[in-house]
């Protein structure tokens, strides 16, 4: 609140002084009540149509500090003809908060920003997806959708950075088809037992930087789809969930293509996984130029985790002959406490075995006193330099190998 209320000021005066009014176009303006109970979607239509359809250059779009603004589903598309949008979430914007409001629904979408490019959403404020009444449903009654809070699609050259994001009732935001994305100083937060809260998934996109970024919901912190390259993952807390995974990937028989990831300076507490890379056993194609580094984790199930026998599906998981090839993976300086005895598990495909998995100074140890941990790999070549803790390092020498440290 405070935030919010410094927030407000310090916008304010700083748009008066250095802003002509005409570039600014606040949701009130556009009928927007702001009490959380009327429905201000329309509001936000009309502002986003009238900033969009401007012809100026760094338009701004305000949704101010002293209100709440209850938004149905939306589709904020372009192109636009005004260049280089701001989007400043200042106030609160709530989601319908019954989970009805979605069905009937063919995507489950609540913000949708569509071939925007340049386009810039900020601000102190929060996206509060009002999620407690969709996880207290029982699977068989929920709406067969996956509601995502905000989605960027086809928007290139954009960014999204210090907005607050809570109790999204699926995923929390998801970047696709966007190329040169950035994300900066977001807090994302459900609570831990809420099901299938990920994150934030990039999916078909090239150049996107995660950083800075808080995010504790229940499930993967950043997870990454089939065709994603080029993507800066770095100074990010993430616990509780279930990690930053690459992946999972592959699933129907998908040809991946995913290329140069580095996930730098994250610190993991008590999450299910830690630095993860998952496919189906059906999958194809490759997973290749991939960093891992600067890891500490705290408490974790698997820290340093390849699975690719992930499945959910009876009937999809049949021994195959196809199998996403993992290569070029380099986990370098990564420290910390493991909860299970498996500190390091990489259990490659047995149809296309992993290559070039380098270990560099890993020092793991179990999160009780006095346990050992172990390391296990299935099909997993590479190389290993420096201290590596649990000892040895099952990479090395031969494709199934378990070494044991205490
Ligand atoms: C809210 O307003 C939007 C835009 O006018 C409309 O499409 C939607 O049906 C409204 N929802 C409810 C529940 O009134
Ligand atoms: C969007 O804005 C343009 C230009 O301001 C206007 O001509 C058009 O009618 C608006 N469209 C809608 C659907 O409101
Ligand atoms: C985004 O960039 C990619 C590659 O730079 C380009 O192919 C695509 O058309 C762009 N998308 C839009 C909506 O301009
Ligand atoms: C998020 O949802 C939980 C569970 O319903 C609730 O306890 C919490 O207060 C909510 N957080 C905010 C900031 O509204
Ligand atoms: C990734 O981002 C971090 C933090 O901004 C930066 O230090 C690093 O150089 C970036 N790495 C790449 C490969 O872009
Ligand atoms: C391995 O991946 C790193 C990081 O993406 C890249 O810089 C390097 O060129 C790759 N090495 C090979 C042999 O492809
Ligand atoms: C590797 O995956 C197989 C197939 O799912 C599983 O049975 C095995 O327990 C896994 N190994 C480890 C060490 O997790
Ligand atoms: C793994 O090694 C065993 C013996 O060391 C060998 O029989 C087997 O063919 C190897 N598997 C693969 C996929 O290379």
């Amino acid at each position: 609140m405070l935030f919010s209320i410094f927030a407000l000021l310090f916008c304010s005066v700083t748009f008066s002084h250095t802003i002509e009014r005409n570039t600014l176009f606040s949701v009130y303006d556009y009928g927007a009540i702001g009490d959380g109970i009327k429905n201000d979607t329309q509001a936000f239509f009309n502002a986003w149509n009238a900033t969009c359809n401007s012809l100026l250059e760094n338009p701004k779009i305000i949704v101010p500090g002293d209100g709440t603004f209850l938004v149905h589903q939306i589709l904020f598309s372009g192109p636009c003809r005004a260049k280089n949008i701001a989007f400043l979430i200042i106030g609160r914007v709530v989601a319908p908060d019954s989970p009805t409001s979605w069905s009937g629904l063919d995507q489950g979408r609540w913000l949708t920003f569509s071939e925007v490019e340049r386009l810039h959403v900020t601000g102190y404020g929060t996206i509060d997806g009002r999620g407690h009444r969709w996880w207290a449903q029982s699977c068989r009654d929920h709406p067969n959708l996956v509601v995502t809070a905000m989605v960027f699609q086809s928007c290139n050259d954009s960014s999204l950075t210090k907005v607050n994001f809570i109790n999204s009732s699926q995923v929390h935001i998801s970047i696709e088809e966007s190329n040169y994305f950035q994300v900066d100083n977001l807090y994302i937060e459900a609570p831990e037992d809420s099901p299938n809260t990920d994150r934030i998934h990039v999916h078909a996109s090239k150049h996107v930087t995660i950083t800075n970024t808080m995010i504790r919901t229940g499930d993967d912190c950043v997870s990454m789809g089939d065709y994603t390259s080029d993507i800066n993952i770095s100074s990010i807390v993430c616990g509780p969930g279930h990690g930053v995974s690459i992946g999972s990937l592959g699933r129907s028989g998908n040809f991946v293509q995913v290329e140069n990831i580095h996930v730098s300076r994250v610190y993991f507490e008590h999450t299910t996984n830690g630095a993860r890379i998952k496919t189906w056993q059906v999958g194809r194609g490759y997973v290749r130029g991939v960093i891992f580094e600067d890891i500490k984790f705290y408490s974790v199930h698997n820290p340093i985790i390849i699975d690719q026998y992930y499945c959910d599906i009876r009937g999809a998981c049949e021994e195959t002959v196809t199998g996403v090839h993992i290569s070029n993976v380099t986990y370098s300086r990564l420290s910390g406490t493991s909860s299970t005895d498996i500190a390091i598990n990489l259990n490659c495909s047995t149809s296309v075995a992993c290559t070039d998995i380098v270990l560099e100074w890993i020092e793991l140890s179990s999160a009780e006193f006095g346990i050992g941990v172990t390391s296990s790999c299935t099909n997993a070549y590479g190389s290993a330099i420096g201290e590596i803790q649990p000892n040895p390092p099952c990479v090395l020498m031969s494709n199934t190998s378990i070494g044991t440290a205490t």
